[in-house]
């Protein structure tokens, strides 16, 4: 099982919000207000967020369980909540496109995530704008070892524990609930790496956190 098929309906409750407001001040700072796509886009919180200021909002996921939450909780009729693999094209064109928190640390290599972020460059509109970010090498790694037990809303608890994997710069999350055991791997570069692949491009933000860098760019 997909950690993000069991922790679900408390994904939103673990989530830092702090991230949540960096990427609303940055898109309403920056994006042409009609057509907003989010990757990765979990219980969609960034995108019900934004719903009055999008003329037009698509926001996927490929886990079917985080697309059932988002969409129950979707209300409007300009937002489009589906199941999709960021891996894979769509055929419409955006004016701002997102993939917020942790996202492209889910490709696991480094070709795919060459390929998949200048995919997603090449739907944007003239003068559109592509946020994401990353994970840092060394936080990811610091969290081997890593094991917490936490409670949920509905009084049962999580075990949570983070696994060294033999691939660099990559940890194994393991979630345990009951005899259910849940896992992914998330994974990085090295930035030097990644800034690479965004030379061709014009840097519009870059911000840089303990953990993570969001970087916003045009193409
Ligand atoms: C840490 S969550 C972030 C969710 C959301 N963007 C947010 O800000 O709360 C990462 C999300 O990426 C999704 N994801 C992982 N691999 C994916 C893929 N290949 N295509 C689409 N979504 C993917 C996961 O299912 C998960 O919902």
């Amino acid at each position: 099982m997909n950690t993000y098929s069991l922790i679900v309906s408390h994904y939103d409750d673990a989530m830092d919000t702090f991230l949540y407001d960096q990427y609303l001040q940055l898109i309403k700072k920056h994006a042409i207000p009609k057509r907003f796509l989010e990757i990765g886009a979990g219980t969609a919180k960034i995108s019900l967020a934004l719903h009055d200021f999008f003329q037009h909002i698509d926001a996927f996921d490929v886990n079917k369980a985080m697309v059932k939450n988002a969409s129950k909780n979707n209300p409007y009729k300009h937002v489009n909540i589906f199941t999709h693999d960021m891996r894979q094209p769509l055929l419409q064109t955006y004016d701002c496109i997102a993939a917020p928190i942790d996202v492209f640390n889910h490709l696991s290599d480094f070709t795919v995530f060459k390929t998949t972020l200048s995919m997603w460059l090449d739907h944007l509109n003239p003068n559109g704008i592509f946020l994401f970010d990353v994970l840092k090498c060394d936080y990811l790694t610091s969290l081997e070892g890593y094991q917490e037990t936490l409670p949920t809303i509905d009084h049962q608890t999580f075990q949570w524990r983070v696994e060294k994997t033999d691939t660099p710069c990559q940890v194994q999350y393991v979630l345990e609930q009951d005899s259910i055991i849940a896992k992914h791997y998330e994974r990085s570069y090295p930035i030097e790496d990644i800034e690479d692949c965004l030379s061709a491009y014009r840097m519009i933000e870059r911000i840089e956190l303990e953990e993570r860098i969001i970087y916003m760019i045009k193409k």
